[in-house]
């Protein structure tokens, strides 16, 4: 709860609700080389839906997944499964058509089904349940966006009506309203997946970061300690590498902010996103004996690079004016790509391709995007038509040339960056827990002093495409503005789309 004086509130953990409260998996790390019929780098939503989909239809496979199953994007999602996209229907007919609109509808409503299915069929324990959702107007001012939403919505075929009538403890004037939808723990579920996947001459890799991908006739993906020579390969790590940084250049990263905090009474039989600005989304969660809020929202382009301390307590405040929420338990940030013309990129990773596939752009609605992208993939994968296919196409005319090349358009470098004569009297002044970028004999090096007081020097280059990173205060990290990569203070990849670590160099 925020102290009303300073304004300050209590900051809970650092940590995503979902994998604070997972039990953990401990897959092998690839090790010497394996021959299967898919390779699938990532374990999120889209690569273990794919993988699961290729696996039932006869093929082996083997996901490579960077850290442990579902600690990426993945799990730190709302946990909302749904084809409700906010006012996604409104914007994509007036940007696509009609006809778009609807298989994007549709693509998404099935990946809802297809969930429910696997969570049925696998037996996977994680909190599914069955909830309406909504995305509300507060006032009148977003209503008649809502009523539109809602009346195209339900002429696309999907389960929409409009409502006056919105469980919200708090007054909404009207909401689109989709029945059938669910919600779920989103980490637990990908733990079942990968159980589901993995034996039968199919296999799961954790602590397996993935360096290349070289594809010929065939695919041959190679890790720190391992190789994997596969008929084809599925990139589905967020922001994907090997494409030479075109979807980077078609997808903007985005980050945006999550505080869990107990509530009083049982969890909602509802998931809720507000129409208008600031954007809030909502859900309860019952874990432990305890009902958590999740109140997300506060996003921005992660090339704005923000203090996350006024974002986390502007949420917090939200949950306890509106829900008498009390202290944070819990609070994260996570990054999405979301592609400039709205809809996913599912195909060919790049233009010739034939055998190395893509999946990205999920637009913050990863677990229906990305399951949906999924069995895209698998369907081109097998040579089974697809009807979704050429909306989602990873060619599809949208992809302008111009990619960001390596070095060459990134952002200016950050105001922290100074002269090298100047840098010895910087590094100095730095003070402990804090970052900067100077320049120095061996180029632009990001350097950090830790609580010891020992300063800990990688370059500053990111190794993805040559932006500069820049320091992250709240989480200790080094960040890329360009395409949302991100390094620990010795350089190490946290996330991608960046493979390689950021090298060592020496302050001065
Ligand atoms: Fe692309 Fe850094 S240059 S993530």
């Amino acid at each position: 709860m925020p102290d009303p004086e300073t304004g300050t509130f209590a900051e809970g953990e650092p940590l995503s609700l979902w994998l604070a409260s997972a039990g953990t998996t401990a897959y092998p790390e690839l090790s010497g080389s394996l021959d299967v019929d898919t390779a699938v780098i990532g374990g999120g939503i889209a690569g273990l839906t794919a993988a699961l989909a290729l696996k039932r239809s006869g093929r082996t496979v083997a996901v490579l997944e960077a850290g442990r199953i579902g600690t990426g994007v993945s799990g730190h999602t709302t946990g909302k499964v749904t084809s409700l996209h906010r006012l996604a229907y409104t914007a994509l007919e007036r940007s696509h058509g009609k006809a778009a609109a609807r298989i994007y509808g549709l693509a998404n409503q099935a990946a809802v089904e297809h969930i429910a299915d696997l969570v049925a069929q696998e037996n996977i324990a994680c909190g599914f349940r069955r909830v309406q959702n909504y995305t509300f107007a507060e006032d009148d001012r977003t209503l008649p966006a809502v009523r539109e939403e809602a009346a195209l919505a339900a002429s696309l075929g999907l389960p929409a009506t409009f409502t006056a009538d919105v469980p919200l403890p708090f007054r909404a004037a009207g909401a689109v309203r989709f029945e059938g939808q669910a919600q779920m723990h989103a980490v637990q579920y990908l733990q079942g997946l990968a159980a589901a996947v993995d034996g039968g001459g199919s296999f799961v890799f954790e602590g397996t970061r993935v360096l290349g991908l070289r594809e010929r006739t065939t695919v041959a993906v190679a890790a720190s300690h391992g190789t994997v020579l596969a008929s084809d390969a599925i990139v589905a790590t967020n922001v994907p590498f090997g494409d030479h940084g075109r979807f980077a250049a078609l997808c903007r990263p985005h980050r945006s902010y999550i505080v869990a905090a107990p509530v009083a009474g049982p969890p909602l039989d509802a998931t809720f996103i507000s129409a208008g600005e600031p954007m809030r989304s909502l859900l309860t969660v019952g874990l432990g004996g305890v009902t958590y809020l999740l109140t997300g929202g506060e996003g921005h382009p992660t090339e704005e690079q923000v203090d996350p301390a006024p974002r986390y307590a502007a949420l917090a405040g939200y949950a306890h004016s509106r829900f008498g929420a009390a202290a944070v338990a819990y609070r994260w940030s996570t990054q999405d790509a979301i592609p400039k013309d709205g809809l996913p990129y599912v195909g060919p990773l790049n233009a010739d391709s034939r055998h190395a596939f893509v999946i990205t752009g999920l637009r913050k609605w990863g677990l229906t995007n990305g399951t949906a992208a999924a069995l895209i993939v698998a369907d081109l994968l097998n040579g089974t038509p697809n009807k979704w296919a050429s909306l989602f196409d990873s060619n599809r005319a949208a992809l302008a040339p111009g990619t960001r090349e390596a070095g060459g358009t990134g952002p200016a470098r950050p105001k922290d960056a100074v002269s090298p004569g100047a840098s010895r009297m910087r590094i100095a002044e730095l003070a402990s827990g804090d970052g900067m970028v100077v320049d120095t004999e061996g180029g632009s090096t990001a350097c950090f002093r830790d609580d010891a007081g020992e300063i800990h020097a990688v370059s500053a280059v990111c190794t993805h495409l040559g932006c500069t990173v820049g320091f992250n205060r709240r989480d200790r990290t080094w960040d890329c503005p360009c395409h949302g990569s991100r390094f620990d203070v010795e350089g190490k990849v946290i996330q991608g789309p960046a493979t390689e670590d950021l090298p060592p160099r020496t302050a001065s």
